[in-house]
């Protein structure tokens, strides 16, 4: 019932919590000649001695007897609520409630309620599943809600996060590849080269690189990059730079950058490397989510074919 990592913590509480209550009522029996007394007439008797504006004394009455009661009363509820509910450390109270399981009965509830919802698009492929505009809304909300701050709200990405919407992937970029990416994560690695490849020697093929893609390039400089490219980058990149979707190595050629098309960003992607996480949400969004989220970031890039897709047939 708690997360502490040794008992002691626990014992701490309880003492904490009964100590205030035992606290309370020995501060009252302390002070038990005011218990029931009614206030001495004429009411000099509990004078405190205090006068201010020549007339005005301070009393020393004895407390409201219903004042003493209710004072009573706290303590009791306080003793009676600690015995039924979880407020003793490792006690876990009679009535063995826990805000832990109301929140997992929540939920329960309400992923059955949706249930009915998601059950609509079951029997739907990608394509119509991102042609359908309830499931659109659903995919936007949940892209908002868990993607936006990586990917922006319009997706259209930011260096290093990519374009979702620009129908250019690291990798496959199929329904399935985008539904994969979203439950297990990506992690994207490209290797550092500052052992093996001088700044200089990375300067050229930076500007072989931006060549690939028709950007301003030194001829000159690109003749010694070319032959370090073939070397070095072909093995991930391919001969012609277009890339690997099964390695996750973009292609180059496409003038589409994750980090930047400028000499200082490709130089320093050569030399440093790239590391670059997307989390796994598989543990965050249930498996419906995530196919329609899936849809419809897939949906994005191919708002032709979405659109296309006989939606009729499937509606329920
Ligand atoms: C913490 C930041 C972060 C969040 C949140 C995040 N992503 Fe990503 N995402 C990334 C990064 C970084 C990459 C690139 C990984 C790489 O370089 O391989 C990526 C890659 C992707 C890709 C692959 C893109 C491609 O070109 O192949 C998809 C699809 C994707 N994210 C979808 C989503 C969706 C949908 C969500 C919401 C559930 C999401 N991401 C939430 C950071 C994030
Ligand atoms: C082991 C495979 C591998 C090798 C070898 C490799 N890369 Fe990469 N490269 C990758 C991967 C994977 C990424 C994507 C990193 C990410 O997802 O963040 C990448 C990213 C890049 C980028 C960023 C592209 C963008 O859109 O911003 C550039 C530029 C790049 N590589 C250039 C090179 C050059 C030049 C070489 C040779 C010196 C090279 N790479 C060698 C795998 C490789």
């Amino acid at each position: 019932m708690n997360d502490f990592v040794n008992g002691f913590w626990g014992y701490f509480i309880a003492a904490i919590a009964l100590g205030g209550i035992v606290w309370c009522v020995w501060l009252l029996y302390t002070q038990r000649r005011w218990l029931g007394a009614k206030p001495a007439a004429g009411a000099q008797a509990g004078d405190t001695g205090h006068v201010w504006d020549e007339d005005l004394t301070e009393l020393n009455n004895p407390v409201p007897r219903w004042w003493t009661w209710m004072y009573l009363l706290l303590c009791a509820f306080g003793l009676g609520y600690l015995l039924l509910m979880p407020g003793l450390g490792h006690f876990a109270g009679l009535l063995g409630y826990s805000s832990a399981d109301e929140v997992a009965r929540s939920q329960a509830g309400l992923a059955q309620a949706v249930q009915p919802v998601y059950e609509r698009y079951a029997a739907m492929t990608p394509p119509q599943i991102a042609a359908d505009p309830q499931a659109r809304e659903i995919g936007q909300r949940l892209f908002l809600a868990n993607c936006a701050q990586c990917h922006g709200s319009d997706a259209k990405g930011s260096p290093s996060f990519p374009n979702l919407a620009d129908g250019d992937w690291l990798g496959a970029g199929t329904p399935e590849y985008i539904a994969q990416t979203i439950s297990q994560g990506r992690h994207g690695v490209m290797p550092a080269w500052k052992g093996t490849i001088d700044p200089k020697a990375a300067s050229d093929i930076a500007i072989y690189v931006r060549s690939l893609s028709g950007l301003a390039a030194d001829p000159v400089r690109m003749v010694f990059g070319k032959p370090a490219f073939q070397t070095y980058c072909a093995a991930c990149h391919g001969a012609d730079g277009k890339g690997n979707p099964l390695l996750g190595a973009p292609n180059l050629a496409d003038n589409v950058w994750l980090y930047g098309s400028s000499e200082a960003s490709i130089v320093r992607t050569i030399l440093e490397g790239r590391d670059n996480r997307m989390p796994a949400f598989g543990p965050v969004l249930s498996e419906d989510q995530i196919r329609l989220l899936g849809a419809w970031v897939w949906g994005l890039s191919n708002t032709q074919a979405a659109s296309a897709a006989p939606v009729a047939a499937a509606k329920p």
